[in-house]
């Protein structure tokens, strides 16, 4: 277990929505941007969270169920066009091939078992559905480690190459990347630190960082704060 279990997000429900890239329009409209229609009757997202962006594929696309682990992430959901329920991605309560669409942002990182969720996904696509992904990735595959470093939290932030595997069963693959510019490490860490001693490690390592990572994540010491940009890898694939 990588020990992100359904209490440790019960622990960051509260502040969940504060943290700058959860909410960020212009992410959420390049993400739902990459779905090609607009006609799909059963939609499923997978580590719902607080449904950022499940509020916003419900009024443009159409209502939607979700699952997440965290009944206190999904408690923040309160709209007509959601159905929440708590379960775990590694066994999706689904039959097979219920849904024309299903997609899934910023959940592998903490999931034990990234293929099994990905066979479950693709259990529960209708033949032809299509499966909208979003991660957060290092700059570059090169730097892998020392990202895991930085973040500090037992976490690995899966590389591009890794996720393509994942995606070994699907076909039809288009990708993007979006980049999230001078993100602010004092936002992130005031809303996801459990302690001061975690925000003192992490901002310590990103102080210490080499200068490949300076030059690609555009290193900038603000004053109080430590701004850098933060690249997500975005791809649709069908079944
Ligand atoms: C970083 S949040 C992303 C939430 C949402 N997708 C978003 O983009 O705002 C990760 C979410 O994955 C959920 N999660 C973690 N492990 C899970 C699992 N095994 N099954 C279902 N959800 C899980 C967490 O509870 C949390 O809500």
């Amino acid at each position: 277990m990588k020990g992100y279990s359904e209490n440790y997000w019960a622990k960051r429900a509260k502040q969940y929505n504060k943290t700058n890239w959860v909410k960020n329009n212009s992410f959420i409209d390049a993400f739902i941007g990459m779905i090609p229609n607009n006609h799909y009757p059963n939609i499923l997202e997978v580590g719902i969270g607080t449904g950022a962006v499940a509020e916003k594929v419900s009024e443009r696309i159409g209502p939607l169920t979700g699952i997440d682990i965290s009944q206190e992430m999904i408690d923040k959901i309160n709209h007509d066009g959601i159905t929440p329920i708590v379960a775990n991605a590694h066994n999706l309560p689904f039959e097979d091939e219920s849904f024309e669409l299903i997609y899934m942002r910023n959940v592998i990182h903490y999931i034990d078992d990234p293929k099994k969720v990905f066979s479950e996904i693709y259990r529960c696509l209708k033949p032809g559905g299509q499966f909208l992904f979003s991660q957060v990735v290092p700059p570059d595959d090169s730097i892998s480690k020392e990202y895991d470093w930085l973040v500090g939290r037992d976490i690995h932030y899966p590389t591009k190459r890794e996720i393509l595997g994942l995606f070994s069963s699907f076909h039809s693959v288009k990708q993007d990347d979006f980049v999230l510019e001078k993100q602010s490490i004092m936002n992130w860490l005031n809303n996801t630190c459990q302690n001061e001693d975690e925000k003192a490690t992490i901002i310590e390592r990103h102080r210490a960082t080499s200068g490949a990572y300076r030059l690609l994540s555009n290193y900038e010491d603000a004053s109080g704060d430590i701004l850098v940009d933060i690249k997500h890898l975005m791809i649709l694939a069908q079944k």
